[in-house]
């Protein structure tokens, strides 16, 4: 890493707040710095910083180049330090891992590949003496075709109570061969797969958003209803602060099952967005809001439509939602300045803090991306072999992750983002698990690029993310380059990128302007500034020339390297005006003159 970082105001240490041994409830709340927030009273998600552990990936603590508990337990202290106030873990549970662990066959079992249950109880209690609240994935739309309610559907046959808590249907044609209708894939392909009657006949479809291994469940069954409920219970009483909703607009579909209109009505799609998924979601919050601490749902919603997802973030619904609006956007401050915009606008009616993210274990890494051509994201856009300028790209990327900590609500960050890892691109084949590469084909590059395990130390593979003795290559390879993005390396560089993570983290902690109003501040088109509270200016330039930063201000952070008063391109940087020149001021020069 060669990139500088100038901290001169930054603070460094770790808050005093975390190091007090935190105080914990019989429920297993934590109280943190946030807690402690005036008028913000245990309101916790509202401004938290969130880690994202995909497990398989993180750290492996029994050799077998897989990632599991034992190694999330050893390296807990590193997100401590790092300043996360909870972990979200993808899913941890019983899985065959046709879809990475989003087909669960039991939500109540730890996979044996990551530990037990008993472990994962010791993990979330750890967590919470570090001051780190524990947010598990719940998987609603789906179970995986190992699921015993799957199996006893199976087995039972057409027409049998079993087959009711799925989508079983006749196919069409005179001898049913053709698909019930005529949805899509979430993941490339076909969404129906024809059974085999015990008999040996074909027998009726079953339909599946995604792969055939993970067929759909029937939100209209009350089983369903009633098993979820009770799963939120399960976890809620080991102690988790939190579940995050998988795929949480797709649940409730039409039970017609018709095709889907051109142009549907509100909430009339068959299968997304659906106006009786509120009811569930309230019954979902009574049950969380019957614990005496809070316990907060946090819906995975990708809707085009603002209002309609706002929806999701009434008082007596969701806590919050991934703001994929915003992830997804270029580099191109139109367009981001546009995305905040309308999602502070569409959060403000509800009173739902907005959430930032920039990456997560479904999207091309942010240095990858936006060292691309066409740095927005799409699913359908990922091609195999696309060029990317890292240089630029993790460039850009450090100026990303000071503007998305920089806006109010929280921030989400994907394991290795702090690292400023680069998707993978060059697995070999025989490695690839994801299921969208495997059904588009072999066009969609698939996901297995950015879920390659962490490198925490040393100069070569698996770079400490297995234990020293250990034979076992990590289940997906890591590259050699990797040698200079170990958490150690890093650790050692204030310039790295890690150290820039690290420090902007303990300024948003400490800093109370950064709980404080929003306003825009008048700036060049290619450039976004904004205040934050009384003191606190952020400023990204996203222009193809330097721009000058405003007299009278301290730097506290920025993502490159200052000469004289000028902030380059693809940078950021975090300021704090002398108390005279509020966002108030009349007179104030506009941000960007060179
Ligand atoms: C969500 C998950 C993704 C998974 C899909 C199906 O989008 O983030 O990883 O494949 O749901 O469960
Ligand atoms: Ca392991």
């Amino acid at each position: 890493m060669t990139d500088g970082v100038l901290g001169i105001n930054a603070t460094l240490a770790r808050p005093t707040t975390l190091e007090a041994v935190p105080s914990r409830s019989a429920q297993g709340e934590v109280s943190s710095h946030l807690d402690r927030a005036p008028g913000r009273p245990s309101e916790w998600w509202r401004r938290a910083v969130i880690y994202q552990v995909y497990v398989r990936s993180f750290a492996d603590g029994n050799g077998d180049g897989i990632g599991d508990l034992a190694g999330v337990r050893s390296r807990l202290r590193y997100l401590a330090d790092l300043g996360v106030d909870a972990i979200w873990f993808t899913p941890w549970y019983v899985s065959p891992l046709a879809d990475g662990g989003y087909d669960v066959a039991d939500y109540r079992a730890i996979d044996p590949a990551f530990g037990s249950l008993e472990e994962a109880e010791r993990l979330i209690a750890e967590a919470h003496q570090l001051g780190i609240r524990t947010i598990v994935d719940i998987v609603p739309n789906h179970v995986s075709d190992q699921h015993p309610w799957f199996q006893a559907a199976l087995a039972a046959g057409p027409g049998s109570p079993e087959r009711a808590r799925f989508w079983f249907r006749p196919g069409k044609g005179p001898d049913g061969s053709e698909m019930p209708n005529h949805w899509t894939s979430n993941f490339w392909g076909e969404p129906w797969t024809r059974t085999t009657n015990p008999d040996g006949t074909p027998g009726d479809w079953y339909l599946h958003l995604f792969t055939p291994e993970q067929p759909d469940l029937n939100w209209g069954h009350p089983d369903v209803r009633a098993e979820h409920e009770d799963v939120l219970r399960f976890w809620f009483d080991r102690g988790v602060a939190g579940v995050r909703i998988d795929s949480a607009a797709l649940l409730v579909k039409d039970p017609a099952l018709p095709e889907i209109p051109e142009n549907p009505a509100p909430g009339q799609h068959p299968n997304t967005d659906r106006d009786e998924l509120h009811d569930i979601y309230r019954s979902w919050r009574a049950v969380a809001d019957s614990y005496p601490d809070r316990r907060i749902l946090v819906g995975e919603l990708w809707l085009p439509d603002h209002e309609r997802f706002a929806k999701y973030l009434r008082p007596d619904e969701l806590h919050t939602a991934f703001n994929f609006d915003f992830m997804v956007q270029p580099w191109n401050a139109a367009s981001l300045r546009e995305s905040i915009d309308r999602t502070l606008a569409a959060h403000a009616p509800v009173n739902a803090p907005a959430t930032w993210v920039l990456s997560n274990h479904d999207v091309t890494r942010p240095v990858t991306r936006y060292g691309q051509e066409d740095t927005s994201f799409a699913f359908v856009n990922k091609r195999a072999g696309t060029p990317s300028d890292l240089e630029k790209g993790r460039r850009r990327a450090r100026a990303a992750a000071l503007l998305a900590a920089a806006l109010p609500g929280s921030l989400y960050i994907y394991q290795g983002e702090e690292l400023g890892l680069d998707e993978v691109t060059d697995l070999p084949a025989h490695q690839i698990q994801d299921p969208m590469h495997h059904r588009s084909g072999g066009t969609d590059p698939g996901r297995d690029g950015c879920r390659v395990p962490l490198p925490w130390s040393g100069t070569c593979p698996p770079f400490g993310f297995s234990p020293d003795s250990t034979s076992a290559e990590p289940w997906l390879s890591q590259p050699r380059h990797w040698a200079n993005l170990t958490v150690e390396a890093e650790s050692r560089d204030p310039g790295s990128m890690l150290g820039l993570y690290r420090q902007m983290l303990a300024i948003r902690r400490e800093d109370p302007d950064l709980g404080g109003e929003f306003a825009w501040l008048p700036s060049d088109p290619g450039v976004l500034a904004f205040a934050r509270g009384d003191r606190f200016i952020c400023i990204v330039n996203l222009s193809a020339a330097p721009v000058r930063l405003p007299a009278g201000c301290s730097l506290s952070l920025a993502s490159a390297a200052i000469s004289g008063d000028l902030l380059p391109p693809d940078a950021a940087a975090w300021l704090h005006s002398e108390p005279a020149q509020t966002p108030g001021d009349a007179g104030r020069p506009a941000y960007g003159g060179k």
